[in-house]
């Protein structure tokens, strides 16, 4: 191990008082004014050199910081902050969601293993698991997102990890996620779960037993549209393999990134208990409009997967979908270029409503698509809802004229 691989101690500030709550958990986590001169926020450091203060300190590397990609003040406040909210062993930070996705894949996956991937999970982590982890020598195999114990069919003795996505991309459906774990843990493979929808505040992955808990930081924990960035938290048995990876990748987040989204965190529990209410209040609405087949959201007591989410979430995020009767591609259009509030963006968990057309039609395999019409994504941002319904409104007016 060469001196900049050596790993620093944690900066970690953890909130002994486990019987705090989550809002204020998120408000005091991560770091504490008092060991920084009493600033209230930590210091964004811009550094790679970091100097000893000795020969002696040099010769065994004894510095609580050796090296700027390994560890500052300011990704350890991001680090630590993630781990209090996840209930993690340790946290690693990657340059944006996917790569969350791609480091926690590449630190338990080997040449010869097969992974386990939902049908239902996000496309650009398919196309890793079909382009690079295929060259790698990794065989990936989707299952239905609604197989719950059922996946001991699938598994095979080189089966090394399971990965879970719920509710899924695009379409939301809600997976058993304990009946997953159990017979992923009992085979000996690592879990990992894509938790962007909920956050860690509305579902805590390593509380049920997953492995790798991942999160498009991108999306919530920053809240604006500004920032790309990853976070993976690990549990005990798989922290090693995760700082390990992370290290051998050379991953380096920027520093003004990683303070935006630490700051971002701040905000989290009032932004996400918004887009909730906004969520559910468009999605009640879309459900009596004529031109609406379905509505995919897990918090509604129509949706299918209602009963999973009820069970093991403690809330929603402003993430989801609807479908629509079958229409041509010109009225579809029309819907689109009339909505003024919702802009056509992919990114989504900012501050914003967006809309756009799902296209799970091309990207699933386990459980062919038989659905008749156009699949519309929605997030709901924190304007106020009725502004939003009314928007959609004239959408289905262009529509029904087109
Ligand atoms: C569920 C999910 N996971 C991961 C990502 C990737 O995040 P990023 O855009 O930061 O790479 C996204 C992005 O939309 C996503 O929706």
């Amino acid at each position: 191990m060469s001196n900049d691989e050596k790993a620093p101690e944690s900066a970690r500030n953890a909130i002994a008082d486990a019987a705090l709550q989550p809002a204020t958990r998120l408000v005091h986590g991560g770091y504490d004014g008092k060991t920084w001169h009493g600033f209230v926020n930590p210091p964004v450091v811009h550094a790679s050199t970091v100097l000893f203060e000795s020969a002696d300190a040099h010769f065994h590397n004894r510095a609580r910081y050796t090296y700027g990609r390994q560890a500052t003040p300011t990704t350890e406040a991001l680090q630590d902050a993630v781990s209090e909210l996840e209930g993690a062993a340790g946290t690693k930070l990657a340059p944006s969601g996917l790569g969350a996705v791609t480091l926690a894949l590449l630190s338990c996956l080997s040449a010869g293993d097969h992974l386990l991937m939902v049908d239902t999970t996000y496309g650009p982590t398919r196309h890793f698991c079909d382009t690079l982890l295929a060259r790698l020598g990794v065989e990936t195999t989707y299952y239905d997102p609604h197989v719950g114990a059922g996946i001991a069919a699938l598994m095979r003795p080189n089966t090394k990890a399971v990965f879970l996505e719920a509710p899924g991309t695009a379409t939301f459906e809600m997976q058993d996620i304990p009946a997953i774990v159990a017979v992923a843990r009992a085979h000996g493979a690592t879990v990992l779960m894509d938790n962007t929808w909920a956050t860690p505040l509305y579902f805590k992955p390593l509380a049920f037993g997953v492995d790798l808990s991942i999160q498009a930081a991108t999306k919530y924990f920053c809240g604006h549209s500004d920032v790309l960035l990853g976070t993976v938290a690990a549990s005990e048995r798989a922290l090693p393999a995760l700082a390990a990876t992370h290290r051998q990748l050379g991953l380096h987040t920027a520093p003004d990134d990683v303070y935006q989204i630490y700051r971002g965190l701040k905000t989290l529990e009032v932004r996400l208990a918004r887009h909730h209410v906004n969520g559910v209040a468009v999605a009640e609405w879309l459900l009596s409009r004529p031109e609406v087949t379905r509505v995919r959201h897990p918090a509604l007591p129509s949706d299918p997967g209602h009963a999973l989410w009820k069970r093991d979430f403690s809330g929603a995020s402003g993430l989801f979908a609807f479908d629509l009767a079958p229409v041509s591609e010109t009225a579809l259009a029309a819907f689109f270029d009339t909505l003024t509030l919702f802009g056509m963006g992919y990114s989504w968990g900012g501050y914003e409503s967006l809309a756009i057309r799902a296209r799970p039609d091309l990207a699933r395999t386990a459980v062919p698509w038989t659905e008749a019409g156009p699949v519309v994504r929605l997030h709901i941002g924190l304007e106020d809802p009725r502004d939003l319904t009314a928007d959609l409104a004239r959408g289905f007016a262009a529509m029904a004229a087109a």
